[in-house]
């Protein structure tokens, strides 16, 4: 009997996927993570944000790996560097947070990160891709738009969709108004999506 429970233990132990979350924003997407219970064990982040602080407050480890936003950035060097501080930390899964490097290639085999990176995008992909996918959303007139969490690759905001919910754009929006309509949905979807994908 102690013996069954023991062995139990030692399968649940066995099941337990770690996690980090990539930041570069206001972290408010991050903030929703923790809110639901998320065990987030690393926040990166590739530049000063204040999703720094909030991982800070919450006593969580984070690791910053600052880059340069100039022609020569070395990106096969910086995601060989961001591999090796993710292997160092056992992370199993990686839940990007409104992070705004894109990877490179080598992040994606198989030995690394295939199909363990997952993005959130604040537009129904494959439409609206980039930076600004809110303010080209609501120039381009659409009635409808929404939030895609899908696996990322080394292309932007590509990558086999997980989970996708429509917002509708107003007559009086604003980027900033439909935004955070956007996210609203995003704080409640991406947390229970990334549970499910730790519970695999
Ligand atoms: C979200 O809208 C997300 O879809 C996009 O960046 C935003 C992050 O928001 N990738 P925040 O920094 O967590 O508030």
């Amino acid at each position: 009997m102690i013996e069954a429970g023991v062995n139990k233990i030692k399968i649940m132990e066995k099941k337990m996927k770690k996690l980090a979350v990539p930041v570069s924003g206001t972290g408010s997407i991050l903030e929703a993570m923790i809110a639901y219970g998320l065990p987030i064990d690393l926040v990166i982040a590739d530049r000063s944000c204040r999703g720094i602080d909030i991982a800070k407050a919450k006593g969580i480890k984070v690791i910053i790996l600052p880059r340069t936003f100039e022609k020569d950035f070395d990106r096969y060097k910086y995601t060989k560097d961001t591999i090796t501080i993710l292997k160092e930390n056992g992370i199993d899964l990686v839940a990007m947070a409104g992070y705004m490097t894109v990877f490179d290639k080598v992040m994606f085999e198989p030995a690394h990160y295939q199909n363990k990176i997952t993005n959130i995008h604040p537009a129904l992909l494959p439409a609206f891709k980039g930076d600004h996918a809110v303010r080209d959303a609501l120039s381009f007139g659409v009635k409808v738009t929404g939030t895609t969490i899908h696996f990322a690759t080394e292309k932007l905001d590509d990558g086999h969709i997980i989970a996708q919910e429509a917002v509708s754009v107003l007559d009086d929006d604003t980027e900033e108004t439909l935004h955070e309509r956007i996210k609203i949905v995003e704080r409640r979807l991406y947390p229970s999506v990334i549970q499910k994908l730790l519970n695999e």
